[in-house]
């Protein structure tokens, strides 16, 4: 028994002088001292050897050898599996979980359902229509019949398979679907897609969007179009904006007119962006023409109507000062992670 104590004692200090600095090391100290055929089993082996007044405190002696051995083992294992640094240091339970990456929604999403959302509350419905149209409803019913030299206005692309096919440059076309179904009056904005056969630079691109609004009733007048107007570019841009019209030509409105608002970086004074002439076009509108009405078959002695359009990319560049329209759609995560749903 004292001889077994003694040889205790000395593999005791073996163990303590045992050094690790890999996983391979303290697994053959596994196995070396606490493996099946390993030396704490062979000891235990000697219990039968052992007087019978003596077990009970040998029996001790094992087991807390067992439990020092064990101890010294999980040490090392700590030491080599998690680059020497303790176990305890290694996890905190207590640390919040990393966050998962929360995608935001595109700042042209943003505008665009922000635009809707004011429309909305005057009264105006969402009317959709397709990218790809026909001649009829983007050319011919908006009062450009074949040979009007303002075809020559848009950069269209056309669809080979088929010529009375092509790409919308506006939505325009969505008022003479909507106009077709003959419900009146009619109160709708139309969002969509619009490509246009351009070089693409930080002024312009082959794709963007557009918003279009229609409002055809009996005694529909332009101080209604104004009216509406303004009041989406106060609740857009903040109360302190002006707008102003200027006479312009589109061959589906008569008459025909741009809005400008007040500079929102200069406030009106005059800097690069406006040109310095405190002004930026925001959208183009107008009275629709009675040939519009009586293409779609409305009434045109009864019902007058206004119309308007405008870019969601101009409106969105004016909103958060961005000077480059490729940002929109380069899906560059830096660019795309600033803009919150917060408008
Ligand atoms: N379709 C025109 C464009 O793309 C914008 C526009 C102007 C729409 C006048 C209208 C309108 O509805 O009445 O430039």
């Amino acid at each position: 028994m004292d001889n077994l104590l003694l040889t205790i004692d000395q593999y005791k200090t073996e163990i303590n002088n045992f050094t690790a600095s890999d996983t391979e090391t303290a697994e053959t100290f596994r196995i070396k001292y606490l493996g099946a055929k390993g030396l704490i089993k062979e000891l235990m082996g000697e219990m039968k050897n052992v007087a019978q007044e003596n077990k009970k405190s040998f029996g001790q002696v094992m087991n807390e050898f067992k439990v020092f051995a064990e101890a010294k083992y999980e040490a090392l294992k700590a030491a080599t599996t998690n680059n020497g640094k303790a176990a305890s240091d290694e996890i905190d339970l207590s640390l919040p979980a990393d966050p998962l990456p929360v995608g935001s929604r595109h700042p042209i999403s943003l505008v665009r359902n922000r635009i809707v959302a004011i429309f909305q509350r005057l009264g105006f419905a969402v009317a959709e229509g397709p990218e790809i149209e026909y001649d009829w409803h983007y050319f011919t019913a908006l009062n450009l019949p074949e040979n009007h030299p303002a075809r020559d206005m848009q950069d269209t692309f056309y669809i080979n398979q088929n010529p009375d096919w092509l790409l919308r440059t506006h939505t325009s076309s969505v008022q003479v679907r909507e106009m077709e179904k003959g419900k009146l009056p009619i109160r709708i904005i139309c969002p969509g897609r619009v490509y246009r056969n351009e070089t693409i630079s930080a002024r312009a691109h082959c794709f963007f969007h557009q918003v279009e609004g229609l409002y055809i009733a009996e005694n529909v007048s332009f101080a209604d179009l104004k009216q509406t107007l303004y009041f989406f570019v106060q609740e857009m841009f903040g109360k302190e904006v002006k707008i102003r019209f200027r006479p312009s030509y589109f061959p589906f409105t008569e008459p025909s007119a741009e809005m400008d608002i007040s500079c929102l970086i200069c406030g009106g004074t005059g800097c690069n962006v406006c040109k310095h002439t405190g002004w930026v076009e925001i959208l183009g509108c107008g009275m629709v023409h009675p040939n519009l009405l009586d293409n779609c078959g409305i009434d045109s002695n009864k019902y007058t109507g206004f119309a308007f359009g405008m870019g969601v990319e101009r409106i969105t560049m004016l909103k958060y000062q961005i000077k480059d329209l490729r940002l929109f759609s380069e899906n560059d995560v830096r660019f795309l992670k600033q803009f919150t749903s917060a408008i």
